[in-house]
């Protein structure tokens, strides 16, 4: 099965309870967001969304340039439909973000439990020439990702688990870690998963 076709059966046949990474309130990503920066004006593109309810936490904090990215039409489906007309302002693109050519460029980058299942140096750094060209230099990206204690699998697919260093390594030179957080998210049933979230700037 691609990933493609893996990611579109899980979000037609799951409901968010049923979601590993499901959260009601994603405040760790919230305050990297602010350090970076977030207040009105500024643009934001959350990388492979699934159903977060990182886009209405940002609505709700008055952010009016969002762009919604994920391979999965379900999911964006999903989340467009849970928005509602609060939404209609929101650019949406169903495509992998190893793909996906930016047409222009974003303040804040934010990706939660995305980059971890890039697991062939060809697919990071497709990503890696993504995430450069998308931010202005000074720009700003959240990445979040299982740490080095945490699963080695997620929705069935293997992962790389990072910590900020190692992230920071990976994405080289042309991004500085400024902040980092460890947090250990709890599973819609009650497990622990041990994440890192780390703030980089473009250089
Ligand atoms: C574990 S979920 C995390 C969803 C969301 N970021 C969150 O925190 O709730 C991974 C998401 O990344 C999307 N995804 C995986 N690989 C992708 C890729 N190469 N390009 C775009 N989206 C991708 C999946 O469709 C899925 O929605």
């Amino acid at each position: 099965m691609s990933k493609q076709a893996h990611w579109e059966t899980v979000y037609r046949e799951k409901c968010e309870d049923e979601l590993s990474w499901h959260q009601e309130a994603p405040a760790v990503s919230i305050e990297l967001l602010e350090l970076a920066g977030l207040q009105d004006g500024v643009s934001v593109i959350d990388i492979g969304a699934g159903t977060s309810r990182i886009t209405d936490a940002l609505l709700t904090r008055g952010i009016g340039d969002i762009t919604v990215l994920d391979m999965s039409e379900a999911a964006i489906e999903a989340t467009r439909a849970r928005l509602g007309e609060a939404g209609s302002g929101v650019t949406w693109i169903v495509g992998d973000v190893t793909r996906w050519e930016p047409a222009r460029q974003y303040d804040i980058w934010h990706d939660r439990a995305v980059f971890h299942f890039l697991v062939t140096p060809e697919d990071r750094a497709a990503y890696i020439a993504r995430l450069t060209r998308s931010l202005p230099s000074g720009g700003h990206a959240v990445i979040a990702t299982f740490a080095l204690d945490g699963p080695e699998k997620c929705s069935g697919l293997p992962v790389i688990r990072y910590a900020p260093q190692t992230l920071a390594d990976t994405l080289g030179a042309g991004f500085e870690l400024i902040a980092e957080r460890q947090h250990s998210h709890q599973t819609p049933w009650g497990s622990t998963q041990a994440f890192q979230y780390s703030l980089f700037r473009k250089t």
